[in-house]
């Protein structure tokens, strides 16, 4: 029997604030984790489970995820953008999407999420759903649940109600940005109105399918992050999208050196006389010498490591560090330059971002 359709609609709009110093991108959908920008697990993820048509919302920042995207081939997809002149809400989102989506089931898809084990079984549960189910979301318990939409379940496990961002949450189970519905959500959308927040809301608009007795069923997954823009939840995600690497070298390693556990190499990089200790990933083109690269580390493509030793960190495209022992919980970003000084004056000479932090050790 054919499978039935399942189109995607991923959500990469939203106003494009700079978040950080070394989000060389301004849309957060295109920080990188383990070197590969967050929307690019999701669309991988997505591509895997046989969708082959997405539309993606764009809004500020379009020109940077068009670049990033292209016409989809690159994932295997064939990519439809979809314009939102403002961030009016996720279902809003679903609104001007409605000619793409027609009358078939979708996975909706928030661009700055990232769930570790992808959406593969997720969306094929949906396939097998049993009549009557309309719409299937992910939860996962998280510490701070205020900061979410928020599921409320009875005894059961049925879903009751969904709060948006509750200063006092019902639960911790929170809506993880990954929503599958079918065609009763265009008619959800069309009947909520704004929240006080002015946004028209997908808990909302799904509160209304379950209070219209349409069956939502839900389930709980592991693995979830998201970029809550502070520089400890960055390294967090790097670390767990480091988690995922396959072993893969195949840049240069030399003789003296020691690669161990799970450590990819790309294309052109080379370890000369340096220890790599996994999970880690250098990317294309990067040179690592004399140095330790420790576990939970992503060297992007081009960087240039010398005499250093670098644990639990970020470092972007084509930066340099040298001399530096240790550099720890670190996030440096593009071509920047982190060195010791070797002549007098014995000043620290500075010239960094706005937003930076800088912490010297006393000795
Ligand atoms: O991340 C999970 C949370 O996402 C859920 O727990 C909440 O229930 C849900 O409302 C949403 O909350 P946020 O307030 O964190 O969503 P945010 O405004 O950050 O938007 C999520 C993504 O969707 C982001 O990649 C930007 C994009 N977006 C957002 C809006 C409001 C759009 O493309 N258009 C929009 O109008």
């Amino acid at each position: 029997m054919p499978q039935p359709k399942i189109k995607g609609l991923v959500l990469s709009g939203g106003s494009g604030t700079r978040l950080r110093p070394i989000t060389y991108t301004s849309a957060k959908q295109l920080v990188p984790i383990a070197n590969k920008p967050i929307l690019f697990y999701g669309l991988e993820s997505i591509a895997k489970s046989g969708v082959k048509e997405v539309g993606v919302i764009v809004g500020d920042t379009r020109e940077e995820v068009k670049e990033a995207l292209g016409d989809g081939s690159r994932f295997g997809l064939e990519i439809t953008y979809i314009e939102q002149e403002k961030p009016l809400g996720l279902a809003h989102c679903v609104l001007i999407a409605r000619d793409f989506l027609a009358d078939d089931d979708f996975v909706m898809y928030l661009g700055d999420n990232f769930i570790l084990k992808g959406v593969e079984e997720f969306i094929e549960s949906f396939r097998q759903r049993e009549t009557g189910v309309s719409a299937q979301i992910l939860l996962a318990k998280v510490p701070d649940p205020h900061r979410f939409g928020v599921a409320e379940l009875d005894h059961s496990g049925k879903v009751i109600r969904l709060v948006e961002k509750p200063k006092i949450p019902p639960s911790d189970l929170a809506l993880v940005g990954v929503y599958l519905f079918d065609k009763t959500i265009h008619e959800a959308v069309r009947s909520i109105k704004p929240s006080a927040r002015g946004e028209l809301e997908i808990t909302d608009a799904i509160d209304w399918l379950i209070s219209s007795n349409y069956r939502v069923n839900s389930q709980v997954v592991d693995g979830y992050w998201k970029d809550l823009g502070e520089p400890e939840a960055l390294l967090d995600g790097n670390r767990l999208a480091l988690e995922m690497i396959e072993p893969h070298i195949v840049g240069e390693v030399d003789e003296y050196s020691k690669v161990d556990g799970r450590v990819e190499v790309g294309i052109g990089a080379k370890i000369i006389r340096s220890i790599i200790r996994g999970p880690a990933i250098i990317g294309p083109d990067a040179v690592i010498e004399d140095s330790f690269i420790g576990p939970y580390t992503a060297i992007g493509p081009g960087c240039v490591v010398e005499r250093s030793e670098v644990e639990y960190s970020i470092i972007l495209n084509e930066s340099s560090i040298s001399d530096i022992v240790r550099m720890e919980g670190s996030i440096v970003g593009k071509r920047a330059r982190v060195a010791q000084r070797a002549t007098l004056p014995s000043a620290t000479r500075l010239v960094i971002g706005d937003n930076s932090r800088v912490e010297i050790n006393k000795n």
